[in-house]
């Protein structure tokens, strides 16, 4: 680990303990994932370590689809001309932009359709690196670390669910506890992580809080609910006047994502291309993430007046949108990149997009074949 990093990781690890501490000697997981990710100047997203990009060599962590292929915000483009014209609308608010790459797909594929392009993130790194992306789009992007009381237009969000803190629960010999993360007894030294054992353990609470769907079974369980993610889609649908949706992310129904034998929970850190479970080492040096439960998103949406347009996997979704020609018509390596975005082992079975909008539903591309809103 170089310097940087591990100053980086040291300080972030003794605010941390500090925010334990004081605390009383435990935090809920969303709270730790929470500050491990946003902690200003430090947090995973907050620092000014690279975190996109196409591979390890780069210094990068992970890859999203706009990152691997311009054909992912070209397709996507076919949607939010449709739902622009639908909703009589012409600006694009896009949630968590990450490098900018969508932004810039987006921009050029739709031209003067999109009057105005907002970008809420709160990763002010990453703005940096989106200013530079987007520089001769002029004064047509705009950023927001907050959403405004009132807007129209269509919103877009990619892998940004996923980023929003869960909380855990598990189910130990039949009684249901919060996990959360408490300061390991004796810590070898907590203020050199990364060399020797961790400073923090995991620490169960017992909890009223259960997961939405029963679990059958007796057996030992580990999962999340999602509370934050479903206040911020109730949130957007209190302020979104008139406009559509689009979320795309890894997750499943509740059905599935509570299934019994889904018994380890989905809780993912990402550094360096490599995948692993455990968020409480190398803490803002890595992603961490959680599957989305598309059926708490659909559900918190109606409840907040927002309509379903339709839920279907990535794959299925591009294709409709037309992503099949574009590829015809792109060079070999394109194509190959592409390609992963559709691919079932790749991104195209696991990442789903749900479409809400305000008013009545209307019959969106994305969604014209292969929508599973009734699996929801
Ligand atoms: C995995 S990155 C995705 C980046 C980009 N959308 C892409 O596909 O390359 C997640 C992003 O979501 C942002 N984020 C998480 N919660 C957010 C929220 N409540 N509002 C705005 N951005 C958020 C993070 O700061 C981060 O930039």
């Amino acid at each position: 680990m170089n310097t940087t990093a591990q100053s980086l990781t040291t300080t972030l690890t003794s605010r941390l303990a500090q925010a334990i501490a004081a605390a009383g000697g435990w935090i809920g997981f969303d709270d730790y994932m929470a500050r491990a990710l946003y902690t200003p100047g430090l947090g995973y997203y907050a620092n000014d370590l690279r975190k996109l990009g196409l591979m390890p060599g780069s210094g990068s962590d992970f890859v999203t689809a706009p990152e691997l292929s311009p054909l992912f915000g070209r397709a996507l483009a076919e949607q939010v001309g449709q739902a622009l014209a639908q909703t009589q609308t012409d600006e694009l608010w896009e949630f968590g932009a990450g490098s900018g790459a969508l932004a810039l797909q987006l921009l050029e594929a739709l031209g003067e359709r999109v009057r105005r392009y907002t970008i809420v993130d709160l990763s002010g790194a990453l703005r940096a690196r989106q200013q530079q992306t987007l520089a001769h789009f002029g004064d047509r992007v705009h950023w927001a670390s907050e959403l405004p009381p009132r807007m129209q237009g269509v919103v877009l969000g990619n892998e940004v669910l996923d980023a929003m803190p869960v909380q855990l629960l598990v189910r130990t010999g039949g009684v249901w506890y919060e996990r959360g993360v408490a300061l390991r007894a004796e810590p070898s030294d907590p203020l050199q992580p990364g060399q020797g054992e961790p400073a923090f353990v995991w620490a169960d609470r017992p909890t009223a809080l259960r997961p939405p769907v029963e679990i059958a079974g007796e057996h030992d369980y580990l999962t999340e609910v999602h509370p934050q993610a479903e206040a911020f889609i109730r949130t957007l649908a209190e302020r979104l006047q008139r406009g559509a949706a689009f979320f795309i992310d890894y997750g499943f129904p509740e059905a599935e994502y509570y299934h019994p034998q889904r018994a380890m929970g989905t809780v993912m850190c990402h550094r360096a291309h490599q995948a692993d479970t455990d968020p409480l080492r190398d803490v803002g040096l890595k992603d961490i993430t959680a599957h989305v439960n598309f059926t708490g998103i659909a559900l918190a949406a109606q409840d907040a007046g927002l309509g379903v347009l339709g839920y279907a996997t990535q794959g299925r979704f591009l294709l409709n949108c037309g992503l099949a020609p574009l590829m015809t018509q792109a060079e070999l390596p394109v194509r190959a990149q592409a390609n992963k975005l559709l691919m079932e082992h790749e991104m195209g079975e696991l990442f789903k997009v749900i479409g809400l909008c305000t008013g009545e539903p209307w019959l969106a591309t994305g969604f014209s074949a292969g929508d599973r809103t009734h699996t929801l």
